[in-house]
């Protein structure tokens, strides 16, 4: 029986950001403590998880628990912040019936064997929690996750709108990217069936409509949370986290659990023509698994490729909750790694580079996306396993780091927010959520982004989970 949150809700740790919050602000305005910028005029959006328990049951991931939006925007010097559940299907159920109706990452619905049965070659049910990231395609900001579902809401009132037409696949990745010369969303959906397919497609920033550049047979599909993007390709990385997609409906278990570590395929990197969908080259590389490419760029006959990378695929199993939920379990480390991809074919190598815990990573996008670039800002930790801690930012090209971090604190994901008039790759700040276990709530911390010393900080009237990405966006009030 999983931990349910509310055993974890006085936590006065980093289990706090585990359990649920159940509690709903319309537009608060709150305390700042410093100076915001004032050029500052925009709202950071984020998703994440924020109920983890249906009835009785709880979920069983990290990645599973329903869907909350959260907003910050920031005008003249203050911020308001709001927060709103996604009212997406699998809400709605768990809110009439308190079962989980739904497929999620790493939990199904209950089921009895009679059941089990009868639908065993339906394909799973997945839904519409999109607590993974958020994108705005042209006038539409949009909720993603890795199911392919993508949920349309209104940025200013947090109001849920509903589901878009979905990805070309049953699964697919909450990174898309933007083509750095046409500005073209592009993305990669996994088509299950008796031939799967990866397919690569573009979408139109007006009308949405999507074209598949490219499908390429995939009897294994991999595991791949996101891709890398250049001014001419894009590279998935085929980690050997796979899975046989035909005895996906017949296991019974939740879809990740189907995939399997196999080490002796190593990595392959897969490189197609962004404008043509052509593959240019397969080149085979070590074993290794990653959630998050950070950047990729041309260089000369061969594209360098930088992610998140861990040894291999167990940070899956180690980000189930009852294991967050245990103390002192430490965590796999992810390092940031810098790969060289040939575009001829050989085999790709890596780059020496300092040893730096690195996970959620954010660049100046914008500028720097499929382009060479200098700073990366991540979450790290305290290099002992422990649970990300506090803000890294990365020198990829002097190999050096430094950190934010204040004591019992957690900080998220660091948006990256250029200052206008900009001459340095890092002007700007960087917006993170921090956990505050001590207090028991959460605070909007402002840093600025060369020194990453602290501009202001806005408590929130709560503890927000511990969510995954987000984005700002300028203008938006
Ligand atoms: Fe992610």
């Amino acid at each position: 029986m999983p931990k349910l949150s509310g055993e974890v809700r006085a936590a006065s740790d980093h289990r706090l950001g585990f359990s649920s919050l159940d509690q709903e602000l319309a537009s608060t305005a709150l305390p700042v403590e410093g100076r915001l910028p004032g050029w500052l005029a925009g709202t950071l959006l984020r998703t994440g998880p924020a109920r983890f328990e249906a009835g009785s049951r709880g979920y069983n991931h990290w990645f599973d628990g329903l869907a909350m939006l959260h907003r910050f925007a920031f005008a003249g010097g203050t911020v308001t912040y709001a927060n709103r559940f996604l009212d997406s299907s699998a809400y709605r159920a768990v809110r009439g019936t308190g079962q989980i109706t739904y497929s999620e990452f790493a939990t199904d619905p209950c089921r009895t064997l009679f059941k089990r049965v009868a639908t065993s070659f339906l394909p799973p049910r997945f839904g519409d929690n999109a607590n993974v990231s958020i994108v705005q395609r042209g006038e539409e900001f949009l909720a993603l996750t890795e199911s392919p579902l993508p949920v349309a809401f209104d940025p200013r009132t947090l109001e849920t709108l509903g589901v878009v037409p979905p990805a070309p696949g049953q699964m697919t990745t909450a990174h898309p990217h933007r083509a750095p010369r046409s500005g073209e969303l592009v993305s990669y959906a996994t088509h299950f069936g008796p031939a799967s397919t990866y397919r690569v497609y573009t979408q139109d920033e007006r009308t949405g409509r999507r074209r598949v550049i490219a499908r390429f047979p995939a009897p294994l599909p991999s595991y791949m949370h996101s891709f890398a993007i250049t001014e001419r390709h894009i590279v998935l990385a085929e980690f050997p986290f796979v899975v046989i997609p035909l005895a996906i409906p017949l296991s019974g278990r939740p879809l990740i659990r189907n995939y399997r570590w196999q080490p002796r395929r190593g990595t392959r990197f897969r490189v197609f023509d962004l404008d043509t969908g052509d593959l240019r080259a397969t080149c085979q590389g070590e074993p290794f698994f990653a959630f998050h490419h950070v950047n990729a760029h041309e260089r000369g006959d061969e594209i360098i490729l930088d992610l998140c990378a861990y040894d291999n695929a167990d940070i899956i199993d180690a980000l189930y909750l009852d294991r967050l939920r245990t103390p002192d379990v430490p965590l796999p480390e992810p390092r940031l790694r810098r790969y060289r991809v040939p575009l001829g074919g050989a085999d790709v190598t890596r780059e020496p580079f300092p040893a730096i815990s690195l996970e959620l990573p954010r660049i100046d996008y914008d500028r720097h996306n499929g382009r060479p670039y200098r700073y990366v800002y991540g979450t790290g930790n305290d290099g002992r396993g422990g649970f990300p801690d506090r803000i890294t930012k990365v020198d990829v090209q002097g190999g050096t780091s430094s950190e934010w971090s204040e004591p019992g604190a957690y900080a998220g994901e660091p948006v990256f927010v250029r200052a206008p008039r900009a001459r340095r790759e890092d002007d700007g700040v960087l917006l993170s959520v921090v956990l505050d276990p001590a207090v028991g709530t959460s605070f909007l911390l402002v840093l600025d982004a060369a020194g990453l010393g602290e501009i202001a900080r806005a408590r929130v009237p709560h503890h927000i989970p511990f969510g995954f990405h987000g984005g700002y966006f300028p203008g938006l009030a």
